[in-house]
Formats: C-alpha cells, structure tokens, sequence
C-alpha cells in the first residue's frame, strides 16, 4: 500500500474506535449548525457525523466518493447521495412502525455491504448437502462457570493479583503491521491509566494517547486535536493498566453470555455495558483463562459499528502475562501490533501523556 493510504488507513482505524458513547454535554453542537447541508442527521451531535458516514460506507461496501464530490461534501451533486438521504428516511420510518422505535433495522440489514441490495435467495453453488438441523441449534450454554470465575481465572491466568500490581509502567517497541507494510511503533503505559503510542510513518510520527482523563490525537507539526467524548471512553478502556483487576469495577453489570469459538478455540464470553464506558463482549479462553478477544461497539446515528481486539503471543512481562500482539479489525480497516521488546517499571513523567499546547513536536 502507498505510505499516504496506510497512514489514512491506519488514523481512520485509530480514529473511529469510538464506543458506544452518546456525546452528553448540554453545549454540544448539532450537525444541522455545523454542516452546510444536512436534513436527515441536522439534530444529532456534530461529533456523529462522521462516524454515521463511516457506518453507510461500510454498509454498502463503498467509499465516500461513492455518494460525495471530493472537496465538496455539501453537494448534492451525486444521485446516491439523493438517494442515501430518502434511504435514512425510510430505515428511520420502518424502526418507527415496525420496531417501536428501536434500531433494529439499519443499512447493513438490507445491503450487507452491497450498494444493491440481493432481493433473490442465491442458488446453491455446489451440490453439498444442506446444513442439518442439529449442527445448527444453538449449543446449550449449560451450568458453566459464573462471571466471578470467569474474571477470577483470568487474573490467575495473567499472574495473580499481586504480580499483577507489581508492575506499574510499561516501555514497549514494536511495529504495527498492516498490508504488508510494517511501521515502527514506540508505546508507553502507565497505571492507573495513562497511555501514549506513537508510529513512526516516514518522517511525521504520529500520536494517539490517553492522559487518564481524555484522549487526543496528533501528527508531528500539526496542532494536536483532542478526541470526542465517546472515542475518549474507548481510548480509556485501551488505558486500563490493570485492566484483569478493573473489569468488574468498570463494568459491574458484566453478564454471562453463550460460549463461543474464537478461531477454533473455546471461550466463555462476557457482555459488558456501563455509562461513561463503551459496550463490550468479553471472550477468555476456557483452558487457560486469558483474554483472546475484546469486541466493543460504538454507537452511530445508523447503527452500531464493531471494533475487535484480538490478544495473542501472551508472555511473562515482570511476573504478569500481557499480550505481545494484538490485531484491531473494524469494518473498515485492521492492523496488528507486535511488541518486540518490553521493559517495565521506568519512570515515565505524566507530561509524556499530555496533550502539547499546539503543534505537535
Ligand atoms: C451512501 C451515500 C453516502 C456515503 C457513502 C457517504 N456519505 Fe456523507 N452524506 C451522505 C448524505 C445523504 C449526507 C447528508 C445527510 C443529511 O442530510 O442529514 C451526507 C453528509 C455528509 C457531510 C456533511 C456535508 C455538509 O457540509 O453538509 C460530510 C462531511 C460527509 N457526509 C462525509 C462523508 C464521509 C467522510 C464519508 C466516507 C466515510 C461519507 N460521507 C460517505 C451520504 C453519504
Ligand atoms: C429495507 C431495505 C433497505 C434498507 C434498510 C436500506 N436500503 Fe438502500 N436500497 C435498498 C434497495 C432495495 C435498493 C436498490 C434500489 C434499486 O436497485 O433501484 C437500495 C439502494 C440504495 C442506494 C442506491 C445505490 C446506487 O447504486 O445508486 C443507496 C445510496 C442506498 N440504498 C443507501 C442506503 C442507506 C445509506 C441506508 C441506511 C440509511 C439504506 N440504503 C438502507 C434497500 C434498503
């Protein structure tokens, strides 16, 4: 991929792991007063907007241009965007009559990221023979284990409690690996909840961190810019340094869900939601205990877009196991981060987590 792609690829990637986080300040402006020409979305957050684009994008399986003229968004030039507009409308007008409201019919159900829709079941392309009943019913979920144990074998998984907690900051080097391309990446974490990562992308670096409060974003030479409320929660979540220890506290509604496989393995799975926090889908692994899998949502005006994590390569770091790879899916992009080295508990000054007054050094 060309260097100026993967760098869009990548920031859209980080940009858009917004949760499921409605913006809640009273102050907050509308997409109707920032944006020059909205009917449909003018009521929603401003902050919305894009994540609601990036929802349709990806439902129809197209790019922006598809509906937009480059350097113009306000034109109504395209017919697709005419007709994406009396599209909003209908999905709206069927959530009301036929779903009391609720969004249980979104662009992605009709489309499945086709920009025409298949209104025809599809012929058989082989001749093999069809699914039997058994195979798919839903296994039983059966007794199985409790959250309690759940999260008790993943803290045991990792090291305990107390190992755990013996290690407070975190010194990592790797790359980031997408596309066949691989990206040199500095990241540094430290408790409670402070992380910074930086990618070296030919001579701009660029900055995604948490200061245990908010997140912000930056490239070198250009002004940093702070993250929206609902792509601060995620961040925040990432922040977690004790995370194992933490689950219950951030998440104390934390329900058992039906065991799943995540690539042939078997995990226990735990639903998380909370206010302030975006919902997630825990999957640990039933031998071992440890976290294979985070997927966690953001809510768009369209619908709810996904982001999965996936841990691997754990590893004894300080007497407790972290994750040496994880790979980040979203409909729209995916990348993977491995650690080659990590070195933990040097001091890291809290001003490394904050967002520099202007530009970027
Ligand atoms: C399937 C068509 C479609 C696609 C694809 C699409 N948009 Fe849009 N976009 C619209 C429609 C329709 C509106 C107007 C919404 C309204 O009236 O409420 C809009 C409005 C906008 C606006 C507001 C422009 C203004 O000032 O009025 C921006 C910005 C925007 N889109 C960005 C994007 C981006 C970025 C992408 C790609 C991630 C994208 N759109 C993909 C249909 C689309
Ligand atoms: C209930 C099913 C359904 C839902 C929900 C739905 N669509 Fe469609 N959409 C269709 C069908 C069917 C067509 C094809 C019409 C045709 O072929 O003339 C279509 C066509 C379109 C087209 C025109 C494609 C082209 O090539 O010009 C756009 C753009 C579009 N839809 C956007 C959306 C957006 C955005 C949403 C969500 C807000 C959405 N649709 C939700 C059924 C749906």
């Amino acid at each position: 991929m060309h260097k100026q792609a993967f760098a869009a690829a990548l920031a859209l990637a980080v940009l858009t792991a917004a949760p499921c986080v409605r913006a809640q300040t009273g102050d907050t402006k509308t997409a109707g007063e920032v944006y020059k020409n909205i009917t449909e979305l003018k009521d929603t957050p401003a902050d919305q907007l894009t994540p609601a684009m990036q929802f349709i994008a990806s439902s129809l399986g197209v790019e922006c241009g598809f509906c937009h003229v480059q350097g113009k968004m306000e034109a109504d030039d395209k017919p697709a965007k005419r007709t994406a507009r009396q599209m909003m409308a209908m999905t709206a007008m069927i959530n009301k009559t036929s779903f009391g409201g609720r969004q249980q019919i979104t662009c992605y159900s009709c489309h499945h990221g086709s920009s025409h829709p298949a209104g025809m079941p599809p012929v058989l392309e082989s001749d093999a023979p069809m699914r039997s009943e058994a195979a798919a019913a839903p296994r039983p979920s059966g007794a199985g284990a409790t959250v309690d144990e759940i999260l008790a074998k993943y803290v045991e998984a990792v090291g305990g409690a107390d190992a755990i907690r013996k290690v407070s900051s975190r010194t990592m080097k790797g790359e980031i690996l997408t596309g066949g391309n691989q990206t040199p990446i500095d990241l540094f974490t430290k408790a409670p909840n402070q992380r910074i990562s930086i990618s070296h992308m030919g001579n701009a670096d660029s900055y995604t961190a948490f200061d245990g409060t908010a997140g912000w974003l930056g490239t070198a030479g250009r002004p940093a810019r702070a993250m929206t409320t609902a792509e601060s929660a995620a961040a925040g979540l990432d922040a977690e340094f004790y995370l194992p220890l933490r689950l219950k506290e951030i998440y104390p509604q934390l329900r058992r869900g039906r065991p799943e496989e995540v690539g042939g393995v078997e995990c226990e799975v735990l639903n998380g939601s909370a206010p302030g926090h975006p919902s997630v889908r825990l999957y640990f692994e039933k031998t071992t205990g440890l976290l294979l899998r985070m997927v966690r949502y953001a809510d768009t005006p369209m619908g709810r877009m996904p982001t999965q994590i996936d841990y691997a390569d754990y590893r004894n770091s300080g007497g407790a196991k972290v994750p040496f790879r994880w790979t980040l899916s979203r409909p729209n992009g995916r990348f993977t981060i491995q650690i080659s080295e990590m070195k933990v508990n040097l001091p890291i000054d809290d001003a490394r987590f904050r967002k520099p007054e202007g530009e970027v050094r």
